[in-house]
């Protein structure tokens, strides 16, 4: 048996509670986890409260990214480059459900844990890391380019702009004030989101690319600033797809052999990927509560 976060309707983080669920064998081409860390994402809590909206049966799990040792192995359950997985293999990756002291995952979404990275940075990697990565595959940016990512400090955004920094692109990063050194610090010009976007990045220079995720600003200061809506992608403002014609990020950048390549880049220190806070599984209220303030430079992660 395992204990595992779980909720009964849908509503704010005080709707999760601790459960106890007998743990599945894994199938084919899947592997049991003990998970080390699961970080959490804004995905969850709109599943959570209703806002993307969802026919799984109650009670439901909650969690997506994940960190663990593998306990016990399905048929054919291999890493990407085809060696097989084995029973303690420090993975990382992505299983629906994750907040738990166990959870079964696809093979296709795991990559072997480096050594030298930590479990609670590993377990946040998967949505974060991978979206950047998708940002960048759909817009790609380079020298030459003056990129503007909205939401800079975020978990995604953070990634994304570190990428562009690192594929030789000027980087402007919308965030609060307090966040500023935080983005200097790996490169990137900081400017405060909010009413005047436009003029404030326009003191700054032409911008060529906009990576927008958080809301509208960004993508309106983009419009206004001349860039053509196929160098725009946005991850959270779903009505300025259809509004203003700029791209969705392409899912097929979300694979393992990227996300190893990002937990390499993490470990190494090539790339910057904080984690605010961790919390015990019997906090998980408290840890959404967290998530949902918005405003943590760095990820909120539950250490079952
Ligand atoms: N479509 C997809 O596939 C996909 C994938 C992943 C995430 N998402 C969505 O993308 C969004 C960001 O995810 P995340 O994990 O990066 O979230 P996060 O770590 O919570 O970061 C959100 C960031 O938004 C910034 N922010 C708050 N208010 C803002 C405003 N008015 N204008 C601009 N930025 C503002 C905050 O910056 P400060 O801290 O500096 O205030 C914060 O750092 C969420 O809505 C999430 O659901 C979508």
């Amino acid at each position: 048996m395992s204990r595992v976060a779980l909720y009964d309707r849908t509503g704010g983080p005080e709707v999760l509670y601790i459960g106890e669920v007998a743990d599945p064998q894994p199938g084919p081409g899947h592997v049991l986890l003990r998970v080390g860390a699961a970080g959490l994402n804004p995905f969850d809590s709109k599943l959570r409260g209703g806002f993307i909206p969802s026919d799984a049966p109650f009670p439901r799990r909650i969690g997506g990214d994940v960190a663990g040792t593998v306990e016990a192995v399905g048929d054919g359950a291999r890493y990407a480059d085809g060696t097989p997985i084995a029973v303690g293999d420090e993975v990382l990756g992505h299983a629906n459900g994750s907040v738990a002291e166990r959870v079964v995952a696809s093979a296709s979404e795991l990559a072997r844990r480096p050594e030298q990275l930590p479990v609670e940075v590993a377990g946040g990697l998967w949505v974060a890391g991978l979206t950047a990565v998708s940002c960048l595959v759909t817009v790609p940016v380079g020298a030459g380019d003056t990129a503007l990512i909205g939401g800079a400090a975020g978990g995604v955004g953070f990634v994304a702009a570190q990428l562009a920094v690192a594929a030789g692109a000027r980087v402007i990063g919308t965030a609060s004030e307090r966040n500023h050194e935080l983005l200097r610090s790996v490169g990137v010009e900081p400017v405060t989101y909010g009413d005047g976007l436009a003029d404030r990045v326009a003191a700054l220079g032409q911008i060529t690319a906009v990576v927008d995720t958080h809301g509208r600003d960004a993508l309106d200061a983009g419009v206004r600033l001349g860039v053509p809506v196929e160098r725009m992608v946005a991850i959270a403002a779903y009505d300025a797809v259809g509004e203003l014609g700029v791209h969705n990020a392409e899912r097929a950048a979300r694979t393992p052999v990227n996300l190893a390549k990002l937990a390499d880049d993490i470990a190494a220190g090539r790339l910057v990927f904080p984690v605010a806070a961790t919390y015990p599984l019997d906090e998980v209220v408290a840890a959404f509560a967290a998530v949902d303030a918005s405003h943590a430079p760095g990820k909120i992660v539950v250490v079952p």
